[in-house]
C-alpha cells in the first residue's frame, strides 16, 4: 500500500521535473487519455447552464476539455492554465477564440480574487504540493455563486503497481494520493455555499507490464516525487514484476490497474 499522506506539510516536488514529464509527452497524449477523457466529460456532464463571464480550465492539457467549454460558453473568455509549455502548445494549435494560455503552478496560482464564474479542472490537483492552499486560493478566485468543478485521485489509485513493485524493490515507484477523509478535512472548512463530493472506482485492463509503463509515460505522469525516474530494463527486473503484478492478473489474463476517482462540485 502507498504510504497515506496525513499531515498538512506541503510536498517537496520538483515542477521542473512534472514538467518535462508532461511537455515529453504533449504531442501523443491525447492517445493515450482514454481515462482522462472519461472521468473529464462526466465531470463536464455535471455542470449546470450557467452563462460565466470567465471560465478557468486549470491544468488544461492538450485543451480537449478545452474545445469544449469555449463550445459550451461561446460569450465568455476562457482560461487554459497548465504548467506544461509543450501542453499548452497543443491548446495554441487549437485556434480557440476568446481563449488565452498561461503558464503556470497550481501552487502560485497568479489569479485575482473574485474573477472566475466557473473553475474546471480534470485530474490536476493530485499534482498539487499543497491542496488545501491551492483550493483556498481557488475559491478566493471564484465569485459569488461561482462554481468548482473538480476531479483528482485518491489513495488506492495505481495500488495493484504499487504492490507489484514492492515485490521487487523498495523504492517507490507510484506516488502517493491523498485520502477522501483527508480531502473532506481540507474542503470542508472552506465554507463553500453548496458542497458535492462523489467517489468512484475505475479499472482499466493491460496485456502485460511494459502496458501498463507506458500507459502512465504516455500521458506523462510518471514522474514518482522525490525518486530518480527508473527505466524498465533488464529481463530479470521485467519478470519480478510480472510476477509481483500475478495476484492482480484478472480472469481475461489481463493486468488490472484501478483508479480511485474523486468528484468536487462546489459553489461559493
Ligand atoms: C492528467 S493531465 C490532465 C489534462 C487535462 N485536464 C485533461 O483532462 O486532459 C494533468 C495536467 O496537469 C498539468 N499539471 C501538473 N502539475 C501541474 C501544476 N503544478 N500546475 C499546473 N498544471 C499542472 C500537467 O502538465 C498536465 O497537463
Amino acid at each position: 500500500m502507498n504510504s497515506k499522506i496525513i499531515t498538512n506539510k506541503p510536498l517537496d516536488i520538483n515542477k521542473q521535473a512534472v514538467e518535462a514529464s508532461f511537455s515529453k509527452a504533449a504531442a501523443h497524449y491525447d492517445q493515450f487519455a482514454q481515462l482522462q477523457r472519461d472521468i473529464g466529460q462526466k465531470l463536464l456532464e455535471g455542470l449546470s447552464a450557467v452563462k460565466p463571464t470567465n471560465v478557468l480550465d486549470l491544468g488544461c492539457g492538450t485543451g480537449y476539455f478545452s474545445e469544449k467549454l469555449a463550445d459550451y460558453y461561446p460569450h465568455s473568455e476562457l482560461t487554459c492554465f497548465d504548467l506544461s509549455s509543450a501542453m499548452l502548445d497543443q491548446v495554441k494549435k487549437k485556434q480557440l477564440v476568446q481563449v488565452s494560455c498561461l503558464q503556470g503552478d497550481i501552487d502560485k496560482l497568479p489569479f485575482q480574487k473574485n474573477f472566475f464564474d466557473l473553475i474546471f479542472s480534470n485530474l490536476v490537483v493530485q499534482w498539487s504540493a499543497d491542496l488545501g492552499r491551492c483550493l483556498k486560493q481557488l475559491k478566493e478566485s471564484l465569485t459569488t455563486g461561482g462554481q468548482l468543478h473538480i476531479t483528482t485521485l485518491l489513495d488506492g489509485s495505481l495500488n495493484e503497481l504499487t504492490q507489484a513493485w514492492q515485490s521487487v524493490d523498495r523504492h517507490p515507484h507510484t506516488n502517493s494520493f491523498l485520502s477522501l477523509a483527508f480531502i473532506k478535512e481540507l474542503v470542508t472548512p472552506l465554507g463553500f455555499q453548496s458542497l458535492k463530493i462523489t467517489t468512484e472506482t475505475r479499472t482499466l485492463e493491460y496485456k502485460n507490464v511494459i502496458e501498463v509503463m507506458r500507459a502512465l509515460k504516455g500521458i506523462g505522469a510518471n514522474h514518482v516525487h522525490g525518486h530518480q525516474r527508473l527505466k524498465l530494463h533488464g529481463r530479470e527486473l521485467l519478470k519480478q514484476l510480472e510476477q509481483g503484478y500475478l495476484p492482480f492478473v484478472n480472469t481475461r489474463g489481463l493486468l488490472n490497474l484501478t483508479y480511485q476517482v474523486c468528484y468536487i462540485e462546489a459553489v461559493k
